[in-house]
């Protein structure tokens, strides 16, 4: 994964060590718009502002670490993803990216539908009003109970994962009295091309059921047995943080090959086909994200080309892109505390955070960028490694990254595209409290969820 070193060393370095960078940028002021939500710039004193409000003022405001959302950003995105494929798909929103009843509200204001995977996700779905006809209820384990919440619920479908679970639905339908739209979650053989933890249509996992060697045909055969069933469609989803369209490409034509095998053997066309989601986008500089329209325009002919191939009628087409539209809207906000250089090496730069709020990069070897936010700085680049506060020595928020060399404690640093999989997979690691959201919009900020407090830690530990 190492680039180039480059030779233009730091101010404690004469050779830089290897490390995931290339060159310092030209220039360290500037907020790279791929990386950064859409709002963001800076006002005339170099100060980061987002959504019209100064980053100083809202770290005074409700402290730091913070996640800040721009919520111009995410409402645009949504858009795009729903307009990208106009009134021929359903776009669900995939809630495990990042999931609160602000975001839910915004989503069922911009006509999207919301793909959940667990009780938890499906409380807030329900509490912040979406209707229940346009959830997707996922997951591998499903509990008894999840399954008759969400069925009792009425939501939209349930995405079946496991033959067991195809009976288990079944018999709870019947029970509460209904039929249950549902889909099957396939595993099609395709390997996104990305981290091996977070790819997950190869068949040697814990998801979907493979197509090879018929047991996926199998599944379709006893759903369609089933009265308290109504299979509508097939689910794939092959991945995450993906660039290359041909794994989609891939996948659709082998669920489009099973379409046509239940065609031919039970005369029935199943009307709906999901791709999941997985679409990458700009964590560096140096990812370059495809529009939703491409990815609309490239999935829809795919499924067309190949349905027409297999002389089907073209499925409606439902995706679940999660990350591509809360990840870019929203920057981590840190104070810069203890300033560590390492000659020969780098400068340790902790924050007050860390893999609490942000674990993909320990976990993922996630590559992320930071800037100093709270002023500009004309000083020399250092090679710096942002690192949390926690007992861990792998306690890194970005690995490599250059920082101006006059960067001091009580400085503010942001590191952008942290919406997603961030704040949901935040933990209180050493008892650190998990940071707040706060949306801005038009020069406003407020606290869509808030910070944990130390009485709320021990709120759950009852002695
Ligand atoms: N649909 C299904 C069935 C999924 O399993 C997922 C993600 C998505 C949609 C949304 O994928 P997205 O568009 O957000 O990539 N924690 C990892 C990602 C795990 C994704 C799991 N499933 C990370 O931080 O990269």
């Amino acid at each position: 994964m190492s680039r180039s070193a480059h030779p233009a060393g730091p101010r404690h370095a004469d050779v830089l060590p290897e490390g995931h960078y290339s060159a310092p940028p030209a220039d360290l002021n500037v907020l790279d718009p791929k990386v950064w939500a859409q709002t963001v710039s800076r006002d005339a004193d170099g100060v980061a502002t987002v959504g019209g409000m100064d980053v100083k003022s809202i770290a005074e405001q409700y402290g730091t670490p913070a996640y800040v959302l721009d919520e111009a950003d995410f409402r645009a995105r949504a858009r795009a993803w729903r307009g990208a494929f106009g009134g021929d798909a359903d776009v669900f929103y995939a809630g495990k990216a990042f999931l609160s009843r602000a975001v839910v509200r915004w989503l069922h204001e911009e006509g999207l539908n919301l793909d959940v995977c667990s009780g938890g996700e499906l409380a807030t779905a329900l509490s912040a009003g979406m209707p229940a006809e346009r959830i997707a209820f996922h997951g591998n384990n499903k509990s008894v109970e999840e399954i008759r919440r969400a069925i009792g619920e009425g939501v939209g479908r349930i995405v079946l994962d496991s033959f067991q679970e195809i009976v288990r639905v079944a018999h709870i339908a019947r029970e509460l009295g209904t039929r249950q739209r549902v889909q099957i979650r396939i595993t099609v053989g395709v390997e996104a091309h990305t981290h091996e933890f977070i790819a997950t249509a190869h068949e040697d996992q814990k998801f979907g059921i493979p197509l090879a060697g018929g047991q996926a045909a199998e599944a379709v055969r006893r759903a369609l047995q089933l009265d308290s069933l109504e299979l509508i469609g097939i689910h794939s989803h092959i991945g995450s943080q993906i660039f290359d369209m041909s794994g989609f490409e891939v996948a659709a034509h082998r669920v489009v090959g099973l379409l046509k095998d239940v065609r031919d053997e039970h005369g029935v066309e199943l009307p709906e086909i999901d791709l999941g989601g997985g679409l990458g986008i700009a964590y560096t500089s140096d990812d370059d994200p495809r529009e939703p329209h491409e990815i609309a325009k490239a999935l829809t002919e795919i499924v067309t080309r190949e349905c027409e191939a297999a002389k089907l009628r073209t499925p409606r087409i439902s995706v679940e892109p999660g990350r591509a539209i809360v990840g870019p809207t929203a920057f981590t906000l840190y104070e810069v505390g203890t300033i560590k250089p390492l000659d020969g090496l780098r400068t340790y730069v902790s924050v007050d955070g860390g893999m609490s709020d942000n674990i993909r990069t320990a976990l993922y070897d996630a590559e992320y960028s930071v800037a100093l936010v709270s002023r500009t700085s004309d000083a020399e680049p250092m090679l710096a490694r942002i690192v949390g506060k926690h007992c861990e020595s792998g306690d890194i928020v970005v690995k490599d990254a250059f920082l101006p060399s006059d960067l001091a404690p009580g400085d503010l640093v942001a590191v952008p595209a942290t919406g997603a999989y961030c704040r949901s997979m935040a933990s209180n690691y050493n008892h650190v409290l998990r940071p707040p959201v706060i949306a801005v919009h038009d020069g406003e900020a407020r606290v869509i969820v808030r910070r944990e407090t130390e009485e709320d830690l021990l709120r759950l530990d009852v002695g």
